[in-house]
């Protein structure tokens, strides 16, 4: 199992620079930075700031032009290029895969390259699909084409850890997927990451983005100079200068809701059913629920519909037809600003909440969410007074939705 595999190494960038030939200025000036191993450290900043320059230069994708990288105090910046990718796993936007080549080949590339056995790199391509989640006896042999954005991205990841490297780069490997599915990829990295501690250099432009998966951001202003390196925390806090203000302070209140994650609130139980079950038995729990709804849970215990009274005859008797089907839920990785978003665009005002593989945890609702927003911002005494003006505009638009559940209920 991977997990027993390979940690972080350290990564630093000692003055690092670039220029390309024919541009003036240099695209990355002298950058320095220190990275733990088994860090997640996220580069965020403005299009055209050097974000990517960097990050190809670790992996000497670009060659730099000045300065030094040493990865677990190894200066690896005269070394083969080639030997090096093998301990520096690289995943990009749009996934990166070979069209021509089907999932299995393309997550087997670097340990072929490497020389393993046909076995091993069988094996091993099994046990990546696994852990990003999609099954190999379904998706071994698809080709690219053949996935969804977020299925593809997954399989990037993959690829990217399949030789084990102790270093992973990413650069905007979520920026073309929807929303939703972006969110879902972010909790899974975030789970990855607890099994396998590598280290992780991430490029972002999204700083909601970077405050929910850094365990430490460097904020990178023009030529990649560094505006402020700190935890998430301590930069909402306190913004080093008017430019990293200008980059996070925008909507900030709401910003801090993505460092408490939902496995930090409470979430509350709500009344559940099996997909299986006899229609006798789910209309039975659908009476005794003080909602009027039920969660009706798949063969594996995933959330999968919302059923109301009424709903079950509407469907002729069948519970898989019935009520309304489970578009979005959340894992204990997701923010409070991930399910702020998905109660508030819920018409019901909840979200159910989901563990490791999809199984049904519990439900967070309007009511309980917001309780746990009105709790971190009375404990929240650093909130400047404007954005906590920002927050409760945000609250009081949410009244009438709260509102309408109530009539709903009422009217059940
Ligand atoms: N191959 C290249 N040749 C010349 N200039 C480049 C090249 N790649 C990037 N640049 C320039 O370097 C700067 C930084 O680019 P990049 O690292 O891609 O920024 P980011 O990833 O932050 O958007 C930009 O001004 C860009 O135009
Ligand atoms: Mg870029």
């Amino acid at each position: 199992m991977a997990d027993s595999g390979t940690t972080g190494a350290t990564i630093e960038l000692v003055d690092l620079g670039k220029r390309y030939p024919g541009s003036r200025q240099p695209s990355v000036d002298g950058v320095t930075l220190r990275i733990d191993a088994g860090e997640t450290v996220v580069l965020v900043g403005p299009s055209g700031c050097g974000k990517s320059t960097t990050l190809k230069m670790i992996n000497r994708l670009i060659e730099p032009s000045s300065g030094s990288i040493r990865i677990n105090g190894e200066d690896v910046t005269g070394i083969d290029p080639v030997r090096l990718r093998r301990r520096v796993g690289y995943a990009i936007q749009s996934s990166g895969l070979f069209p021509h080549m089907t999932v299995a080949q393309n997550i087997a590339l670097v340990p072929r390259m490497v020389g393993w056995s046909a076995s091993r790199v069988r094996a091993r391509v099994a046990e990546m699909l696994d852990l990003v989640g999609l099954d190999p006896g379904e998706f071994r042999d698809r080709y690219p084409r053949q996935l969804s954005g977020g299925q593809q991205q997954r399989v990037g990841v993959a690829r990217a850890l399949a030789a084990d490297p102790p270093v992973l780069l990413m650069d905007e490997p979520f920026g073309a997927v929807d929303p939703i599915t972006r969110d879902h990829l972010q909790d899974e990295l975030l789970r990855l990451q607890r099994e396998l501690h590598k280290t992780i250099v991430f490029v972002t432009h999204d700083v909601d983005e970077a405050i929910k998966l850094g365990d430490r951001i460097a904020i990178l202003r023009e030529r990649s100079h560094i505006a402020q390196f700190d935890t998430p925390q301590a930069i909402l806090a306190g913004p080093a200068d008017d430019f990293v203000s200008g980059f996070v302070g925008e909507g900030a209140a709401l910003r801090r809701l993505g460092l408490t994650r939902v496995r930090d609130v409470e979430v509350t139980d709500c009344p559940t059913a099996d997909v299986g079950d006899p229609p006798q038995r789910i209309v039975e729990r659908l009476r005794a629920s003080g909602t009027g709804e039920v969660l009706l849970l798949d063969e594996r215990g995933r959330p999968c519909r919302w059923l109301r009274r009424g709903d079950l005859t509407r469907a002729a008797g069948s519970p898989a037809r019935a009520g309304t089907p489970v578009h979005r839920t959340v894992t204990g990785d997701a923010t409070l600003r991930d399910a702020l978003e998905a109660v508030l665009t819920d018409s019901a005002g909840r979200v159910a909440v989901t563990g490791p593989h999809g199984q049904y945890t519990g439900v967070l609702d309007t009511e309980t969410l917001l309780h746990s927003v009105r709790g971190l911002l009375a404990a929240d005494r650093l909130d400047a007074p404007e954005h906590r003006h920002g927050l409760e505009d945000t609250l009081a638009r949410q009244a009438p939705a709260e509102q309408e559940v109530d009539r709903e209920k009422g009217a059940l």
